[in-house]
């Protein structure tokens, strides 16, 4: 399966695009980096590739195919600030289950403690809520995930524990996953290839 960004272009005013015809491909089971400096655009490429913004022109598609707006999104976008894709008036156990069920397996495999699903998200660290939002976005119907500066907050062992957990799941459920990161050193060890917004960004 591939997900496809074809001749995306974006501004968020008119007459000044942050993207220009830009192209990129990623495919099932594939650990891509995107590298770019702060402000070049890639949390906005995120954001069209996974169906949160649809003003641009271009293609996005899955296998050639426009994704569906309606149903579950097979295209996940976990951002860098986990507090803000959480509802702080819910507690974890809802926020975790509000898509589809969480398996067992998934919540052991992040390190969930079982007494974290009652606390308010005010209530967990950075990387602790993180991990929720990890888990919940990598279900089996998730084909392709977009990591957007996820492990930005935490210290290096937390960094290298998270990756660890999504690398194994990512391979097991054959999920393809954009890594989106300023730090080279982390995309450079975890990614089998990178791009270089600059370098396929046209403005
Ligand atoms: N909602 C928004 N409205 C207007 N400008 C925005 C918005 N979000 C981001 N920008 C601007 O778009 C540019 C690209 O931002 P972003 O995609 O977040 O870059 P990056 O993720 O590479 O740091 C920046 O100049 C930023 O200020
Ligand atoms: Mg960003």
């Amino acid at each position: 399966m591939h997900l496809k960004g074809e001749n995306v272009s974006f501004g968020y005013k008119r007459n000044n695009l942050i993207l220009k015809d830009v192209n990129i491909s990623l495919g099932s089971g594939e650990v891509l980096g995107l590298i770019g400096d702060s402000g070049s655009g890639k949390s906005t490429l995120c954001k069209i590739l996974a169906g949160y913004e649809n003003k641009y022109q271009g293609k996005v598609t899955l296998d050639e195919k426009e994704i569906p707006p309606k149903g579950y999104n097979p295209v996940q976008l976990v951002f860098q600030h986990p507090e803000k894709a959480v509802n702080p008036k819910w507690r974890m156990n809802d926020i975790l289950n509000e898509g589809h069920f969480v398996s067992q397996d998934i919540l052991e495999a992040f390190g969930i403690k079982n007494n974290w699903l009652n606390r308010w998200p005010n209530e967990l660290s950075g990387g602790e809520l993180q991990r929720f939002a990890l888990a919940r976005a990598l279900s089996p119907k998730t084909r392709f995930l977009i990591a957007d500066e996820i492990t930005t907050m935490v210290d290096s062992i937390t960094q290298a524990q998270i990756w660890n957990i999504v690398l194994d799941i990512v391979e097991e459920l054959n999920i393809g996953v954009l890594v989106v990161s300023h730090d080279r050193n982390l995309i450079n060890r975890l990614c089998n290839d990178t791009v270089y917004l600059k370098d396929i960004n046209n403005t």
